[in-house]
């Protein structure tokens, strides 16, 4: 931390609570995040680690509409889940929240109400992509097309994965709704815009003061500037969001962006709140004393460093990133990490078989700070057991076990030093600060290998020193040489602390100390504070190692052999072919569902009460294996309409819903938009 600063503001960036948090998450940004806060702890500095869930924008309500619920439902369920990995890999938030909470609403709408009383946003009419088949604009993900920029094909309305472009969602080539593939119309519609180059020449300053910045992220910046910036949209025709909040703007919300950014500052008032000051948030926020810390992967560096500085300018009062440490992408065994099956390791199904500090080392280790990195299971498995295990794990347990046979597991005077017991102690005394300076430059990886030295090189001491022969040859050099091994288990039980936080703790257990570590001084590691005497416990285990087999298990899950593998799609037979008269008799209609509750005794069966136009019917659906009752209220679902009546376990039916005859993820409910009023006609 620079001189001029009295606290530290870190953020990590919120993950959209849409699927499980997996291991590139990890690397992108929390593990160095919560290696860097976890080391500033120790610091004893003003902290504060602040997250969330951003549940808000496009990706999720696709994933509602795929599964035929609201996308509170799914926000639920990704939050919950998502909040527990992080909490069992010990990234230590200080707060975790989610952008659906009022708090949050009325945080953004108080900015963006702000910005537009200031005359700072423009209101502007302009062309974006609507779908006539889904009567619906085409905000962001919804639409796909090849990117102007680099030809790919599968680029979406606000960005290409590709190559990293922010696109306006007009400029794509070739667009396609995402929902049913028809090529959208080009319409009208109005939105608030931020006027970016406004903003231009402060940007450029912002920017060009922070030489001490990544080099990704400087050219990224760069790459910006040499282009006037084009006024962007803040808000999006869409109907899951944080309303614009203004009359006469129905249906409009503001862009996922918009108000994801504004979440760490809604999330820092959610923490303030639990505490004695709730207006404590705005130390940290509103005074040049923090420095604010922005940890986010690269594919975000562009709301990071331009857009949220330049609406936080527009704001005034509020603090910049001081830093963006945008780390690059971590690829799963050479492949790229992403959520489809194959090729994503979740957080939540990682720990359910190794321990929580194997995945910290091991992406710590390798960490892609300046270039791509690769997880390889093999490599994984090498590093858990050729590090953790042989080299920290072992001088531990070697060290405290030896004391227990030899000492009485009490800590032994140290007498006159050798040369060799002087080189080993100017390593650990030069260590705390090696290591912290690197970890202040955001260079973890090189960090924490140096704190593995330092247990490599007392791996090495132990060896040399050869106490189980100076115990009888040399009783006083023996001593020593414990004492100095003891001193040295100590010290990186602090400085391994960052990065393996629960082994430390088992460490801090063992030898017995009652000061939690937690008040330990990071810059005193070094220093000898284990006072003669002093009584250990017994000898554990640190790190078990990783059998061949559970690697080997771990490759299988990812390549099935091929008898295990998918089956090729098999598609049910198509039925004999009808006429278009045949078709127009059956009468499909849209259908609001006003009350749903399962059927006693039935596993299967939901009874729905519907409106269709201004008729009320009742409709029992063979879908509770599916969908809960309270997922299916407010639905806009789709029933034939001139059924026949059914009696199934005894309760009417006046109708049959649409949905797909899959199973498992593959379900999904037939639905529309709730636009659409209840008994429109279907064709
Ligand atoms: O890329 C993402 O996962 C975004 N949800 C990150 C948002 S960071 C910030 F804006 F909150
Ligand atoms: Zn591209």
């Amino acid at each position: 931390m620079q001189g001029k600063f009295k606290r530290i503001l870190v953020t990590a960036a919120l993950p959209y609570a849409n699927g499980p948090v997996h291991l590139g998450h990890l690397a992108g940004a929390y593990i160095p995040a919560d290696i860097f806060v976890r080391y500033q702890r120790l610091q004893h500095r003003d902290i504060l680690f602040i997250c969330g869930s951003d549940e808000h924008g496009v990706p999720i309500t696709i994933t509602a509409d795929k599964e035929g619920v609201s996308p509170q439902v799914i926000v639920d369920r990704f939050h919950a889940m998502n909040a527990a990995s992080f909490a069992d890999l010990g990234i230590s938030f200080d707060n975790y929240s989610r952008t659906s909470l009022p708090l949050h609403h009325e945080t953004s709408k108080e900015f963006f109400l702000d910005l537009y009383s200031k005359k700072i946003l423009k209101e502007k009419q302009d062309r974006q992509l609507y779908c006539e088949v889904n009567k619906m604009f085409l905000a962001d993900r919804y639409v796909e097309g090849t990117c102007p920029v680099c030809g790919c094909e599968s680029a979406r309305g606000d960005q290409c994965e590709n190559c990293g472009t922010w696109l306006d969602v007009i400029e794509l080539i070739n667009p396609k709704c995402k929902l049913c593939g028809a090529t959208p119309v080009v319409r009208s519609t109005t939105h608030f815009y931020l006027p970016l180059g406004d903003f231009q020449s402060r940007l450029e300053h912002y920017i060009r003061s922070h030489t001490e910045w990544k080099d990704n992220v400087i050219r990224y910046c760069e790459s910006w500037f040499k282009d006037t910036l084009q006024d962007r949209a803040v808000t999006r025709d869409l109907n899951w969001g944080v309303p614009v909040p203004l009359e006469n703007f129905p249906h409009k919300v503001l862009y996922v962006w918009f108000d994801a950014v504004l979440g760490y500052i809604s999330s820092t008032k959610e923490w303030a709140r639990r505490t004695s000051d709730p207006e404590k948030w705005k130390k940290y926020w509103m005074d040049d004393g923090t420095q604010y810390i922005a940890f986010i992967g690269k594919d975000n560096v562009v709301f990071h460093c331009i857009v949220f500085p330049a609406m936080l300018m527009a704001k005034g009062g509020y603090v910049l990133p001081d830093n963006v440490p945008a780390n690059e992408f971590l690829n799963l065994e050479g492949g790229k990490f992403s959520k489809s099956r194959n090729n994503a390791i979740y957080v939540k199904d990682f720990l359910a078989t190794f321990e929580p500090d194997l995945l910290r080392y091991a992406i710590t280790a390798n960490l892609p700070e300046t270039r791509d990195s690769d997880f390889y299971w093999k490599d994984f498995q090498a590093k858990s057991n050729n590090e953790l295990a042989d080299i920290y794990g072992n001088f531990v347990n070697r060290t405290i076990a030896f004391t227990e046979k030899n000492f009485a597991a009490l800590v032994p005077a140290s007498g006159n030093l050798n040369d060799r017991d002087r080189e080993i102690l100017a390593v650990l005394k030069k260590t705390p600060a090696t290591v912290g300076a690197l970890f202040e430059k955001f260079k973890f990886r090189e960090g924490t290998a140096e704190v593995m030295n330092l247990a490599r090189a007392a791996n090495k001491y132990f060896n040399d020193s050869e106490p189980w022969k100076t115990v009888k040859s040399d009783p006083g050099q023996c001593a020593t040489t414990v004492n100095i091994c003891l001193q040295i288990v100590r010290s990186l039980a602090v400085l391994f602390a960052p990065i393996v936080p629960f082994s430390s703790e088992k460490i801090w257990n063992m030898i017995s100390i009652t000061t939690p570590l937690s008040e330990e001084l990071w810059d005193n590691a070094g220093e000898l504070r284990l006072v003669t005497g002093h009584r250990l416990k017994k000898a554990e285990i640190v790190f078990k190692k990783i059998e061949d087999a559970t690697i080997e298990n771990e490759l299988q899950k990812m390549n099935p052999p091929e008898s295990e593998a998918t089956p090729e799609k098999k598609m049910l037979p198509l039925k004999p072919t009808i006429s278009l008269e045949d078709f127009r008799k059956v009468d499909l209609r849209v259908a609001k569902v006003l009350a749903c509750e399962a059927i006693p005794k039935s596993k299967k069966l939901l009874r729905l009460q519907v409106e269709i136009g201004s008729e009320r019917r009742q409709i029992v659906a063979g879908i509770a294996d599916k969908r809960k009752p309270e997922e299916l209220v407010g639905k806009a679902i789709i029933v034939v309409a001139n059924l026949a009546p059914a009696t199934l376990m005894g309760v009417e039916s006046q109708g049959m819903l649409l949905a797909t005859q899959g199973d498992g993820d593959s379900f999904a409910l037939l639905t529309v938009t709730n636009e659409v009023d209840s008994g429109t006609w279907i064709k």
